[in-house]
């Protein structure tokens, strides 16, 4: 199964999907993390160090090729293949692919498009792919995220992270992409602006999963450089999370 969260930069993507691994790597699937954000700080949410993305594969496959180092008749994409299987960390609790960017102004189409590659190959190794994507409506158009099973959509409170998420909803319906399941996660939200803001969701004509308050705890650890994945299970947020992932989990 595949879960992918999108959105307006910064309300809370990577906070989200972090939550979700750590949520669902204790029920003992399979999990794979996908960082598809090239300004992307998914490890450091999930506290994993990487050292090669798959930007960084493609380039030295590259460069292999131009010097001739890649012996006449080899497919490229076994090559590939096999190395992006290298660039995956394994945890004890779930692996992450950090997709990354080009060297310099390369175009980061090509890393989208093996994104989409990947997706449709490495997912049968896993139970659940969560995939904590690039801000904005792109991973739609260029069609990444088009076999995911479930669509996350957060927003903060803010007009803008409302009507990004109404976009990415109406985008998909024009594109023909049918999520089993679209969500819209409201995070950081006051608690005296729920009524309001709950209000202004259903205006976004998406279904709401789920309600995160602005949660003291996050932007403590967010400051002090601690994985999210140590938030305390009680906490409010991750219970909240919780419950949305089983919402998800319906649509497997
Ligand atoms: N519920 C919350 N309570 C308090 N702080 C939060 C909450 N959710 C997210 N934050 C903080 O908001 C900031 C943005 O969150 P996050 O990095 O998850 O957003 P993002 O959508 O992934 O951003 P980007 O588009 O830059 O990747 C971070 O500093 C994070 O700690
Ligand atoms: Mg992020």
């Amino acid at each position: 199964m595949i879960i992918a969260v999108s959105g307006k930069g910064g309300t809370g993507k990577t906070m989200f999907s972090s939550a979700m691994v750590k949520i669902l790597a204790k029920t003992g699937k399979d999990i794979l993390a996908i960082d598809a954000d090239p300004d992307s700080n998914f490890p450091e949410a999930l506290g994993v160090d990487v050292d090669k993305t798959v930007g960084d594969v493609r380039e030295e496959l590259k460069k292999d090729t131009a010097s001739g180092n890649i012996p006449a008749g080899t497919n490229k994409w076994d090559i590939l293949d096999y190395k992006i299987m290298e660039s995956v960390v394994e945890t004890p609790d779930f692996d992450l692919l950090v997709m990354g960017r080009p060297e310099g102004s390369g175009c980061y189409c090509a890393v989208n498009n093996m994104l989409r590659k990947i997706i449709e190959t490495i997912s049968f190794n896993y139970d659940i792919i969560i995939i904590d994507t690039e801000a904005g409506l792109e991973h739609l158009s260029r069609r990444t995220t088009q076999n995911v099973d479930v669509m996350m959509v957060v927003t903060d409170p803010s007009h803008r992270g409302m009507l990004t998420a109404q976009r990415i909803g109406e985008l998909a319906k024009e594109l023909d992409i049918n999520f089993k399941k679209l969500f819209l996660v409201l995070n950081r939200i006051k608690y005296e602006d729920e009524a309001l803001i709950r209000q202004k969701a259903t205006e976004t004509g998406l279904e709401l999963g789920g309600l995160i308050y602005e949660d003291p705890l996050i932007s403590k650890f967010d400051r002090e450089g601690i994985s999210l994945i140590e938030l305390p299970d009680d906490s409010d947020s991750i219970k909240e999370v919780a419950n949305i992932v089983k919402k998800a989990l319906k649509f497997q």
